[in-house]
């Protein structure tokens, strides 16, 4: 049976365990020059329908570096583009491919490219979650702290995807997670906060930055302006005045606390440049993490 990744609840808790730790393997293999290609030459269809810089270069070098091939397939340029249903074109990558990346304007288009296809359907970003860049955040975690249970980590901003798939994380990582946003449209998607209820996620909402920053070991921001969201610059704008995780901000956190970013960033927005570029931020290793995490996540569906 072929295994999705579209929201990161649908790996197990173990599963979740495995990649984490298969990816640590796999930096330090790296790192020696080991060989570490898959028992087959593989193949990843990564079809984009919005910008990136991180998630096409980090799936394309870690198929590459497990010794298949990565394709990258612009919407454009496929017969997708012109009309073809999502359902037909899932049923032809799976005769060419072995799984296929998907980086979505809509999340119900992954969902359905997910049912139609025979092979494995990663979530490479949608409105609702990202759950590539989770993994990756929470490997960085386990690098910088040995442990994930009893982490306080810090959401201050947009309760967007990002936001949305580490609230799910917690259920699987043992963290804690406080989510300050100006509430409303800007506040984490209602159904994704159902999902959390259900499944037993440790999450907070928090009234303000302050309360959200006090005393944790983590803080994470995001792009106040998502990719979509560009019509709304100017009234987001104002509703995320307060919101900036700057110096004053960051004095309220644990000591060792650490900055999160899974970039891109917009330095005097959501981050002031003193903090995403002090001493405190680990940006650049989440940034590096995504190849490592999601060369074990592919060598989990794919040899399996
Ligand atoms: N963090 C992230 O997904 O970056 P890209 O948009 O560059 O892929
Ligand atoms: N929340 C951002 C993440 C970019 C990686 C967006 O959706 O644009």
């Amino acid at each position: 049976m072929k295994k999705d990744v579209i929201s990161i609840l649908d790996l197990t808790a173990d599963e979740f365990v495995q990649v984490i730790d298969l990816a640590l393997l796999l930096k330090d293999q790296r790192a020696r020059g080991e060989d570490h290609s898959l028992e087959k030459r593989y193949t990843l269809g990564m079809i984009f329908e919005k910008a990136s810089t991180r998630t096409r270069i980090s799936f394309e070098v870690g198929m590459f570096e497990l010794g298949g091939h990565a394709l990258f397939l612009n919407p454009n340029d496929m017969q997708l583009g012109r009309g073809e249903i999502v359902e037909d074109t899932a049923k032809v990558l799976s005769r060419y491919l072995s799984a296929v990346m998907i980086r979505s304007k809509s999340h119900a288009t992954v969902m359905e490219l997910a049912e139609h296809a025979t092979i494995p359907v990663i979530n490479g970003l949608s409105d609702l979650e990202h759950p590539c860049q989770i993994l990756a955040d929470v490997m960085t975690m386990r690098e910088k702290f040995g442990v994930l249970e009893g982490l306080e980590i810090a959401w201050v901003g947009d309760g967007n995807n990002v936001c949305n798939s580490l609230i799910l994380a917690s259920a699987l990582a043992g963290y804690h997670i406080r989510v300050a946003t100006p509430g409303g449209v800007y506040a984490p998607d209602a159904s994704v906060l159902a999902k959390a209820d259900a499944i037993g996620a440790t999450y907070t909402i928090c009234a303000t930055p302050a309360e959200a920053v006090t005393g944790a070991d983590v803080v994470y921001t995001d792009t106040w302006i998502s990719m979509g969201d560009e019509a709304e610059k100017e009234e987001r704008l104002r509703a995320f005045a307060g919101y900036c995780v700057d110096e004053e901000l960051l004095a309220l956190a644990a000591g060792r606390a650490i900055v999160m970013h899974c970039l891109p960033a917009h330095r005097g927005e959501e981050i002031s440049p003193a903090v995403i570029d002090g001493e405190k931020s680990v940006v650049f290793d989440q940034a590096e993490n995504r190849l490592h995490a999601q060369k074990a996540l592919l060598s989990l569906l794919l040899e399996r």
